[in-house]
């Protein structure tokens, strides 16, 4: 946190609306690929209800973000040293009560957040699929909200369903669309251009396009390896996507809006390590 008051780290999530479009995938190769470059990353699993990201990495957390809401332990018990020296808060599978979890608890886990990272560089959040209280409180968040599409009729009017309530009801403007697991570029331009678009015509809104990522078969035996594809396959035109994606966030402002925002919300304290 600097002088002035405003925070330096970066909040980047990764929401789409439709499930099984990458951003599990997404948001722990482009933090992986930031710390590879020298940056300090969180990634922050905030899929309450089916959390994956230690799952990928083979990991069994001993606590995970339901026993830090709950007060079992802290929320810095929970985490865990991930690949290329990211840390990562381990969202909570499989319980229903968490799916469910109402403001006031969402509200607790964004201030232990806030409270616990401001020394990182980048907080990357999988926020899950959907477009309830659990994806939006941590959307707004972010200092730009990434939407993950595929090349399906689904995923892009659910992104759009989700475009459309983080600037109708909270105001957000920053939207960069990545579209996901694609035969070629081409057809990943025209995936996009078709969301800008109906962005356009029905929101009034310019959509930014965030990359275009290839479909690689290497991706199901990385994860079987529990390792990111950045590492298993450093050559790839994924990886080179991944990494360009991270290379953009370097050039990512603080939005200073939301910043005071979350700072009121926070409390307007650091409380580095409680919760
Ligand atoms: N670019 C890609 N190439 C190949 N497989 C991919 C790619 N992106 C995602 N996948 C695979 O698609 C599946 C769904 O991805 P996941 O990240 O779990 O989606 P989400 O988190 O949106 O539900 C996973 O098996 C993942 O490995
Ligand atoms: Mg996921």
């Amino acid at each position: 946190m600097s002088d002035s008051g405003e925070r330096k780290t970066r909040f980047i999530a990764f929401s789409s609306g439709k499930g099984g479009v990458g951003k599990t995938f997404l948001s722990l190769n482009v933090a992986a690929a930031l710390a590879t470059r020298g940056h300090s990353v969180w990634l922050f699993d905030g899929d309450m209800g089916l959390a994956n990201v230690h799952v990928l990495l083979g990991i069994q957390p001993q606590f995970d973000i339901s026993d830090a809401v709950a007060g079992r332990c802290t929320l810095s018990q929970t985490l865990f040293d991930g690949p290329a020296g990211i840390k990562v808060i381990p969202g909570s599978s499989g319980k229903r009560d968490m799916a469910e979890m109402g403001t006031l608890e969402m509200t607790q886990v964004v201030q232990a957040l806030g409270t616990l990272t401001p020394a990182a560089d980048f907080v990357i959040i999988d926020t899950g699929a959907g477009i309830g209280k659990h994806v939006t409180m941590l959307a707004r968040l972010a200092d730009t909200i990434v939407v993950v599409v595929r090349d399906e009729p689904a995923s892009l009017a659910d992104a759009y369903g989700l475009i459309k309530v983080m600037h109708q009801d909270f105001g957000n403007r920053n939207f960069e669309i990545v579209v996901n697991d694609v035969v070629s570029v081409p057809r990943g331009q025209q995936v996009f251009e078709r969301l800008q678009q109906v962005a356009m015509r029905f929101l009034e809104l310019n959509l930014v396009l965030g990359g275009i990522v290839p479909h690689e078969s290497e991706v199901m035996m990385a994860t079987r390896r529990r390792e990111t594809l950045i590492k298993a396959a450093p050559r790839s035109l994924t990886t080179a996507a991944i990494n360009q994606i991270a290379m953009r966030f370097e050039g990512l402002k603080v939005d200073n809006e939301n910043s005071r925002a979350f700072l009121k919300l926070v409390g307007g304290t650091a409380r580095t390590g409680s919760q």
